[in-house]
């Protein structure tokens, strides 16, 4: 079933041939053939009803091309006597009455994204995208239509506040043709008795699906994964779609480093964005928070409490890493589900790709070779992210510990990841 809502696409010329006794009443009787030698009068008004529609444009000669039939003034000039064989209507357009067409708009902006599932998720990151400016033109798919076209209409709904982005939905890929940007947020949910290896496998066949049909239409965008469990599953899109690493990138734990600065910022009474600090390793249980590199203006904490992040630690700041790990559970029980970070989250690297801004992200990438993981694993470092997506990757100075733990974190995301398949 096709949604596609398209912006600009122009209205074909409607005009529809003129009833018999319609003609009969314009012209009293008079026959079709041969009629007219048109000198019509400078007042509009004036002559029959016939010149006056003439006039106006709203009839059509057959022997013309439209454009110059429906010019009265060039038909004036053009030849006299005129034979009309047929004569067509032309209702008034008030679109091509108010806007004399000079260009077509541009199909595809530079800054296209697509957002591939319209959950909770996924219609999180069109919110953040569009409100904050990011982009005004996404392409929205969903294997459900009645949803999508719902959440199509809405966000149409609210154009007039938003700088009137441009929003395609549709179930059908082709929407999504010349994107900068890939998002995906589709997937299925856990069945009751699932183990977690078989819905990586449906989640890993959906991609199997979709990815080749997506980079066919956009194939120079940058591919972001946000479906879990998103290290694997962005490892399956680097496999499945043969790009170089650096154009596919999961989102990995930027919404955990989000969570570990928050609960930082809170604890002390400054705002998030001036704590610095990174998780690390998988979005998951296994993540690794870096107590090592925490500071604020520049200042470590763990020059101050150097066993800071440690069960020793008396102020017992390593609760706030184990709070890290619990949060998306902890609010997927309250509310059902988790979207709004994750949706700002997204927009963050979104912005970094579209701008260039070669910002320094934690997102899910190829790890292998760094701190001695030796498997081909996609799990999260700090990234530089600019238009050709990850351009470097940060050479944390990390202690033992956080080593010895970024290591498990990889074993583990392996171990789970290493019976998928990819063909
Ligand atoms: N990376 C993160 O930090 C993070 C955070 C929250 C959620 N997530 C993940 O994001 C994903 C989406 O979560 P949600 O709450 O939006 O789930 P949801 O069930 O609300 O939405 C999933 C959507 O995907 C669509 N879909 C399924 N198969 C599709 C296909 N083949 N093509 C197109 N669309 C398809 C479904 O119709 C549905 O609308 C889940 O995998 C979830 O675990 C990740």
């Amino acid at each position: 079933m096709g949604l596609v809502r398209r912006r600009w696409l122009s209205d074909s010329q409607r005009r529809r041939a003129l009833p018999p006794t319609i003609l009969t009443e314009i012209f009293g009787g008079i026959k079709t053939k041969n009629i007219v030698s048109a000198d019509f009068g400078k007042d509009a008004t004036a002559g029959s009803d016939l010149q006056r529609a003439l006039k106006r444009g709203h009839l059509i000669r057959d022997d013309l091309p439209i454009d110059q039939s429906t010019d009265t003034a060039a038909g004036r000039e053009a030849s006299a006597p005129v034979k009309w064989n047929t004569i067509h209507f032309r209702t008034p357009c008030l679109k091509e009455d108010l806007l004399c067409k000079v260009s077509e708009p541009v199909r595809d902006c530079c800054h296209k994204v697509t957002v591939v599932g319209a959950g909770m998720v996924g219609i999180a990151i069109v919110n953040s995208l569009l409100f904050q400016r990011i982009t005004s033109h996404i392409a929205i798919v969903d294997a459900f239509p009645k949803k999508l076209e719902g959440e199509g209409m809405d966000i149409d709904h609210g154009s007039v506040f938003l700088g009137n982005p441009r929003i395609d939905y549709d179930t059908d890929l082709c929407i999504t043709s010349n994107s900068k940007v890939v998002v995906i947020s589709a997937g299925v949910r856990q069945t009751p008795g699932e183990c977690r290896l078989d819905l990586v496998q449906r989640n890993s066949e959906i991609l199997k699906t979709i990815i080749p049909t997506l980079l066919g239409y956009s194939p120079n965008a940058v591919f972001v994964l946000v479906s879990n469990p998103v290290d694997i599953l962005a490892w399956v899109t680097w496999k499945v779609s043969g790009l170089p690493v650096n154009r596919v990138i999961g989102s990995g734990t930027h919404l955990d480093s989000a969570r570990f600065r928050f609960l930082i910022g809170d604890r002390i009474g400054i705002a998030p964005s001036s704590v610095h600090g990174y998780i690390i390793g998988e979005h998951g249980d296994s993540q690794v928070a870096l107590w090592s590199g925490v500071n604020v203006g520049g200042v470590q904490f763990r020059d101050i409490l150097p066993n800071i992040g440690l069960e020793t630690d008396e102020e017992r700041w390593f609760e706030i890493s184990k709070e890290v790990v619990r949060l998306g559970s902890t609010v997927r029980c309250l509310k059902g589900y988790t979207n709004t970070a994750i949706g700002l989250a997204v927009a963050d690297i979104v912005h970094a790709i579209l701008n260039n801004t070669q910002r320094v992200i934690a997102v899910s990438t190829l790890v292998q070779g760094h701190h001695d993981v030796c498997q081909e694993t996609f799990m999260s470092l700090p990234c530089c992210i600019g238009e050709n997506g990850i351009t470097n990757i940060v050479r944390m100075r990390i202690t033992e510990l956080e080593r010895k733990s970024f290591k498990a974190s990889a074993n583990i995301v392996h171990n789970l990841q290493k019976d998928i398949k990819t063909t």
